[in-house]
């Protein structure tokens, strides 16, 4: 997510924009700006890198002095990290200013509706048609533009805005992206996050969905849709900077496991046109998909197993074969790769350096690659012919939630849209399985709505000495992820297992209370599942079994049951998952773990 500060007081803007951004430095960014209202008019400094870059860019400048002025940290969705795509962005005129933090789902809709009225853009970024639409709405009064603004905007954001004609005002308005605002005395303050405002102060204003507000050093003046004033009053924090920064979580996995409804939700909605999947400027034809003579899928980790499970998914709605190898085993294994390979590339950071390898010794041979990919500008979306972003948004948890979610939303999205191109799958079949899609964010919100039955399951293991996931199909794939979120954050030892595979060798392992966790989420294959938990109870092990609500029949094999909404099997890896994410954090949080930063581990491995 980006970060967004403003300042309205009686100091210079500039040092309070730059302490603002640097206490929202933890969200990740690419690039930083300011723009401050001075008597020359709005002065703009951007750079792409490090807030240090922006400052030095800054430094003894006197013409960005001035009391009025936003800031904005990029973390990037539209158009790589560069200067000219960094915020914030003015208008055609140059008379207004704004930055933004969310994305805007329609916003290539607008910007032909705009270019085709004579606007011309300087950014790749959706934030530039924000600018100019707010220009082209204004006729003299700022609350009247930002309504019919919002009238055309579809999407998330939080902006703020300067307007020449208006210098000592900032303006925001904010749908789905938090946006806070505090006051000391006649000094205001607008921001994406708290930390950015805590010396400041610690009451705040919460911008609530559609309103307005305009900051002047007379006052904050909140207005509702209908240009209709309200009266706010302040909620008081006593957080400290740290917890702040976690948004009042304790680590920034708990904080992250918590987006994924937002990040799903983000990965899908700009992705769906009516009941059509549109990839933007990637296309296949019927014709391409036909011309694959193989399909693979690399990656490490995390990604590997969101691989699997994307193999699964575009195996049943295709039919095309798909083979999933590990990336850093990917080159050394001499793969058939030609002209006519497919090679899906999946990373979170897009710096790993076994995945880029592996993307270079496919583009090498020949194959045509997608990069499925979360840091936009990052080494491996800049290499792959392709690439699909996951909106997670910055995932700073070296284990990996949000951005392993939405990659697997990414896989489900491009069966899809394979299967319609290639009319593998009937027409109403398809459209339910999109409609089973958009219904995703609300069944992970409700699995985190009910934490509290596995952190109950968590403090009854949390020193267990080994952990076994079993599964069968797309269950095991659910397994192996969820297998390394424990081993990662916990040190506990584990293993996932594919269920039919434990009574060739691994079974001599179980023994009196060995735990045992059996994803059972697969309607197809539960009754074979149930089998192989049989098996391991008769040898003493303690089982607990995840499985879709109403499916109390397990409870008869199972010492324990974790229910996750009912869904479609080939998406139901997307639901156990995000229990099995939890298991593994609250076990790590009772067994007083490292979270965010475990032992040994990078977020991004750049080595091989
Ligand atoms: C996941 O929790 C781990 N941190 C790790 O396995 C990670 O998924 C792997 O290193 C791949 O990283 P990438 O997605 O950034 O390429």
């Amino acid at each position: 997510m980006c970060g967004i500060v403003g300042y309205v007081g009686r100091e210079d803007a500039a040092p309070f924009l730059i302490e603002g951004l640097r206490r929202l430095e933890y969200r990740g960014y690419d690039s930083a700006g300011i723009a401050v209202s001075t008597e020359n008019g709005i002065v703009v400094r951007k750079s792409k890198g490090r807030l240090s870059a922006l400052e030095e860019k800054i430094r003894g400048d006197h013409m960005i002095s001035g009391n009025v002025g936003i800031g904005h940290t990029r973390w990037a969705t539209h158009g790589e990290p560069s200067d000219v795509n960094a915020h914030p962005q003015p208008s055609a005129s140059g008379r207004f200013v704004v930055v933004h933090n969310g994305v805007i789902d329609n916003y290539l809709e607008l910007k032909n509706h705009l270019i085709r009225r004579g606007y011309e853009f300087a950014s790749e970024t959706d934030t530039e048609v924000i600018a100019h639409l707010i220009e082209r709405y204004y006729n003299g009064d700022m609350v009247d533009a930002l309504n019919k603004l919002q009238t055309r905007l579809k999407g998330s954001y939080s902006l703020g805005v300067l307007s020449a004609d208006n210098p000592g005002q900032i303006a925001v308005i904010r749908k789905d992206s938090p946006l806070i605002l505090g006051e000391r005395g006649d000094e205001k303050m607008l921001a994406s996050d708290i930390p950015a405002m805590l010396k400041f102060t610690r009451d705040f204003y919460e911008l609530g969905e559609g309103e307005i507000a305009i900051l002047s050093r007379e006052g904050i003046a909140f207005y509702d849709s209908d240009k209709e004033a309200l009266s706010k009053s302040t909620f008081h924090v006593d957080w400290d900077m740290d917890a702040a920064e976690k948004g009042g979580y304790e680590h920034f996995m708990i904080k992250e496991i918590m987006e994924q409804p937002r990040a799903i939700s983000d990965t899908i909605t700009p992705r769906l046109d009516g009941d059509k999947v549109l990839f933007g400027d990637f296309n296949l034809t019927a014709e391409d998909i036909a011309g694959f003579d193989k399909i693979y899928i690399t990656a490490c980790g995390s990604a590997y197993h969101a691989g699997i499970i994307g193999k699964y998914v575009i195996q049943s709605l295709t039919r095309k074969s798909v083979d999933v190898e590990l990336a850093s085993e990917f080159r050394y294994g001499d793969p058939i790769i030609s002209e006519k390979t497919l090679v899906i590339v999946v990373s979170q950071s897009g710096e790993t350096a076994d995945s880029l390898a592996a993307l270079r010794y496919a583009k090498a041979k020949g194959a045509r690659v997608l990069g499925v990919v979360n840091v936009v500008g990052s080494s491996i979306a800049k290499e792959a012919d392709v690439t699909l972003f996951t909106n997670a948004g910055p995932e700073i948890a070296v284990a990996t939630t949000k951005a392993y979610s939405c990659q697997l939303i990414i896989f489900y999205l491009l069966a899809v849209y394979m299967a319609e191109k290639i009319g593998s799958v009937a027409e109403t079949e398809r459209r339910r399985l999109l409609e089973e899609i958009k219904a995703l964010p609300g069944k992970v919100a409700k699995i985190l709505e009910n934490k509290d039955d596995v952190q109950r399951f968590a403090a009854l293991h949390f020193n267990a000495r080994d952990v076994f996931f079993i599964g069968r199909g797309m269950d095991y794939g659910a397994g192996l992820e969820g297998s390394l979120k424990l081993k990662e954050i916990s040190y506990i030892h584990s293993e996932a297992y594919a269920a039919g595979e434990l009574k060739h060798g691994t079974i001599a392992l179980i023994e009196r209370d060995s735990l045992v966790v059996a994803i059972a989420a697969n309607r197809r294959l539960f009754d074979k599942l149930i089998s192989n938990v049989m098996v391991v109870k008769a040898r003493g092990a303690c089982v607990c079994g995840v499985t879709w609500e109403g499916n109390k029949v397990i409870e008869e094999s199972c010492d324990f049951a974790l229910y996750v909404p009912e869904t479609e099997d080939l998406f139901a890896p997307s639901l156990s998952v995000i229990t099995l994410q939890l298991f593994s954090y609250y076990v790590a949080s009772m067994r007083g773990a490292d979270i965010d930063k475990p032992r040994n581990l990078a977020k991004s491995v750049t080595i091989e």
